[in-house]
């Protein structure tokens, strides 16, 4: 089955959703959304920086939506509910990045979401690299032992080359270091985190008492300028610690913690591993590092061609999702309710690949 596919705006993450999917025989890209309006009436690959499609940008909704697509690849930087139910009420199944995992930080418009689904006979899936795939990751590695205490992971990136601002302001960084409020706006910005400790808590089959957030900030001595015309200025953060705890009584079972750092001026001056701590505290205890190298054929000519690796890793896991997702019955699916998510259609031993 080739399953066709409309991609929901082409930013940093779309942008490599289209990549793969281009790329990919299981999958035809058949529409695009742009959010900007100087990209309509683009070709998508086009916008993409990869070979013309023959499929062009468009905002109107109604007709993306009248192409009946099995699936939507849905990559805003923010989501819409609104948006997110026309799409499902209509039918279509979607596969997200953008800030859903299970849906329940989205409150009462979770319920809105999920009668949708129902309406339209759709399912939802959200994933990314964290949240998403590192949870699974730690889901799937805590089943080698006969008891868990504890699931513990800790992501650690120096993200100066990350072009989101607007993503990443909402988490805190450039706020001043003795904001009054900066721990709430953390908080809010980084609530994902909580649905990421809420989907690890349903895998244990444990419930839980508490969730919590802590956060430790570090400042920059000196200003940055970073990529999206963004300047930290000296005394501002541009270090993140945050972590999200879930609590059985006040027994920590589950700790999602994310280093985040801008620059070489930080004080505090913490230092980034580049990579994934997975540790599942049992019986035994069983300890994983995931780290990233460009293939043996990658050719880097600037410095965002490295992030687009990052940015691979946040796309594919929704786009690995997608047969299973179209398969699976009307509603808000996590990787706790979806079967093993084959990759299909990614070697060239397996079934032809398309060019990309
Ligand atoms: N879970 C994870 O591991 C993970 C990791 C990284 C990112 N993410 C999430 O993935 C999503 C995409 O990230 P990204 O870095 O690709 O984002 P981005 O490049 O900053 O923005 C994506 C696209 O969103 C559209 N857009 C711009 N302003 C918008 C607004 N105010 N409201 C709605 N849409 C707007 C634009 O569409 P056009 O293409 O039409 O210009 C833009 O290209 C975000 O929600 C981000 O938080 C998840």
């Amino acid at each position: 089955m080739t399953y066709r596919i409309v991609q929901w705006t082409t930013g940093n993450v779309g942008k490599k959703s289209v990549h793969a999917i281009a790329s990919n025989p299981l999958l035809q890209i058949v529409g695009c959304y742009a959010w900007s309006p100087d990209k309509v009436g683009r070709d998508v690959g086009d916008l993409c920086g990869i070979e013309t499609l023959g499929v062009i940008a468009t905002e109107d909704i109604d007709a993306l939506l009248a192409l009946e697509p099995d699936c939507v690849v849905y990559n805003p930087m923010f989501a819409n509910v609104d948006e997110l139910i026309l799409i499902l009420g209509a039918g279509i199944n979607v596969v997200t990045t953008s800030e859903f995992i299970t849906g329940h930080q989205l409150g009462e418009q979770r319920e809105l979401i999920a009668k949708a689904c129902e309406q339209g006979g759709a399912t939802i899936f959200g994933s990314g690299i964290n949240p998403g795939f590192i949870q699974l990751f730690a889901i799937v590695t805590a089943g080698i032992s006969d008891r868990v205490d504890r699931i513990s992971i800790v992501e650690s990136f120096d993200t100066t080359i990350y072009n989101s601002p607007a993503t990443e302001k909402p988490m805190g960084f450039g706020y001043p270091i003795d904001q009054p409020d900066l721990r709430a706006i953390t908080e809010k910005g980084s609530g994902i985190f909580r649905e990421a400790v809420i989907l690890v808590a349903d895998a244990l089959g444990v419930e839980l008492d508490a969730i919590r957030c802590e956060v430790d900030y570090a400042q920059t001595t000196e200003d940055l300028e970073l990529p999206g015309d963004w300047t930290i200025k000296k005394g501002c953060v541009a270090g993140i610690d945050v972590r999200w705890k879930g609590f059985v009584g006040d027994r920590e079972v589950i700790a999602i913690r994310g280093v985040w750092t801008k620059g070489q001026s930080l004080d505090p001056s913490w230092s980034t591993d580049f990579g994934y701590t997975i540790t599942v505290e049992g019986r035994p205890t069983v300890k994983s590092t995931l780290s990233f190298e460009p293939p043996p054929d990658f050719v880097a000519e600037t410095l965002d061609d490295f992030i687009m690796l990052g940015l691979t890793i946040t796309a594919m896991p929704a786009i690995t999702a997608i047969p299973a997702v179209v398969a699976a019955p009307p509603g808000i699916a996590t990787y706790n309710d979806l079967p093993l998510l084959l990759p299909r259609g990614v070697t060239a031993d397996g079934v032809p690949r398309n060019s990309g």
